[in-house]
């Protein structure tokens, strides 16, 4: 993949020249244990991509359900990319050292992009597909401030207006992650907002109301719906979102072949699955096709206050609160539950990629949960040693990580584990403050809420048990 020559090495920080960024992304879907199940158009009860085709570009739909195994990266994408890509493979040598542990930790750092995150890994394929198609706007939503500042820069470099509904708890909590939308030339408003009717509802019912991604998607997507050439733009969940960010997985793996190293665990955050994916999805790929020289375990983290993976229903569900969205397979929490405002922002979903939601079925994953008080604390000690200062949402897999570091401290195993960084935590200050003030509530799993979302759900929609395709 990238020519001897063009790399340099050192045993601390791996890194690719600009050569070394993939030619093309890997798309999982002809390599699932399973055919995935498909949308459901819940009037029709029958499989349906319901307003999709309305929502999305043509070639994020051609993507979306593409069977190719490798899809070509434009390269005026490329050449986006390399603004910041390869980002560089670290070893956190201080952090192993300060847990004396014998296990090999690596870090793949997406914090080096222009807005801090793995995120513009899609946004600036999405933009380019966006202005390539003749569409002036772009919509989305935004929970932490991540994925909507990465789409802000993104319509900036491709000359695309660009709208974000920002959950409000993020709104107020992040102002400096507004103002950075700003600067990039976007528009942002509170979710839930007075611009969208779904929006006003909601306000009407609860004028507190502390926002969700369900309700931020779905003003986003009504923004789209009723407005002329424009179209709706989304960070995670979908399969083309998904398989943009392999840049990070496919590096990743030339970076540690470089050392002779390969994984046995390959660990991220997940919120909507797509950091996580990005980098566990070519050693997925390894794996089934018999090339991994080991046996490597992917574990996904999430927070306790939010854990579809590990509390969640496998069913069909929207993807959004006002029901816009065909219903997708996956272990949801309900699509109108709300979660506790935690810092997390962007892991704050009430449901899981419907790719990463059928391999954790089948047995490929293994998640743990997390609540934000250990997670900070986790947070601390890599800042301390490693010296970067995570964002909360990968601070989740740190605290999976230092755990297993010390696991393997009792046992003596010196496992090699990669995990993703996906983003720094340089807006995220005041949530340190809070963290260190003591001030951090520690929440739980709020379990009736859960219970009260999903019920609703299965009594609504009851019919969904008899579908033949989540048996
Ligand atoms: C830094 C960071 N990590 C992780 C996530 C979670 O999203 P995903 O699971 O799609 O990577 C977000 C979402 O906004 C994020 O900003």
């Amino acid at each position: 993949m990238c020519p001897r020559n063009l790399r340099y090495t050192m045993q601390r920080k791996i890194v690719l020249a600009d050569d070394g960024l993939p030619r093309q992304w890997y798309n999982i879907l002809p390599d699932l244990p399973k055919p995935l199940p498909p949308p459901i158009d819940p009037q029709t009860r029958a499989p349906g991509p319901g307003l999709l085709p309305r929502l999305f570009t043509n070639e994020q739909l051609r993507q979306e359900m593409s069977s190719e195994r490798w899809i070509t990266i434009p390269e005026e994408v490329r050449n986006a990319l390399t603004l910041w890509r390869p980002t560089p493979l670290i070893r956190a040598v201080r952090l192993e050292k300060a847990l004396k542990t014998p296990a090999k930790i690596y870090y793949k750092y997406e914090g080096v992009s222009p807005p801090g995150s793995h995120k513009p890994n899609t946004a600036v394929a999405q933009a380019y597909y966006a202005a390539q198609e003749g569409v002036e706007r772009l919509t989305t939503e935004t929970g932490a401030g991540q994925w909507g500042s990465s789409l802000a820069f993104a319509g900036a470099l491709f000359g695309v207006k660009v709208t974000v509904y920002m959950v409000r708890s993020s709104y107020d909590q992040k102002p400096y992650r507004r103002i950075l939308m700003h600067t990039w030339g976007a528009e942002v408003l509170p979710s839930p907002s007075e611009r969208t009717s779904f929006g006003r509802k909601v306000l009407s019912q609860e004028p507190n109301n502390p926002g969700s991604l369900g309700i931020a998607i779905s003003e986003a997507i009504e923004d789209a719906l009723n407005s002329e050439n424009t179209k709706y733009s989304i960070g995670s969940v979908a399969n083309h979102v998904l398989l943009h960010q392999t840049v990070q997985g496919l590096e990743a793996k030339a970076q540690l072949e470089m050392l002779d190293e390969y994984p046995d665990i390959v660990a991220g955050c997940v919120g909507g699955g797509s950091s996580f994916s990005g980098l566990f999805w070519p050693f997925y790929y390894d794996k089934i096709s018999k090339k991994a020289p080991k046996d490597v375990k992917f574990v996904g983290t999430e927070p306790s206050a939010c854990p579809t993976m590990t509390r969640g229903v496998y069913t069909y569900d929207f993807g959004d609160t006002a029901r816009l969205t065909p219903m997708l397979p996956m272990y949801t929490l309900g699509s109108d539950f709300i979660p506790p405002p935690i810092h997390a922002g962007g892991l704050r979903y009430h449901g899981d990629a419907p790719t990463l939601c059928l391999l954790l079925r089948e047995g490929y994953i293994e998640p743990r949960a997390y609540n934000q008080v250990e997670v900070f604390e986790a947070a601390t000690i890599f800042a301390r040693t490693e010296g970067l200062i995570p964002a909360p949402e990968p601070s989740h897999t740190i605290k999976y990580v230092i755990d297993e570091a010390l696991r393997c401290k009792r046992t003596g195993e010196s496992k090699t584990i990669l995990f993703n960084l996906c983003g720094h935590g340089h807006f995220d200050l005041q949530a340190y403050q809070e963290f260190f003030e003591g001030k951090l509530p520690a929440w739980e799993y709020p379990e009736e809420a859960i219970k009260k979302s999903i019920e609703k759900l299965e009594k609504e929609f009851s019919w969904i048990k008899d579908l033949p395709f989540l048996k």
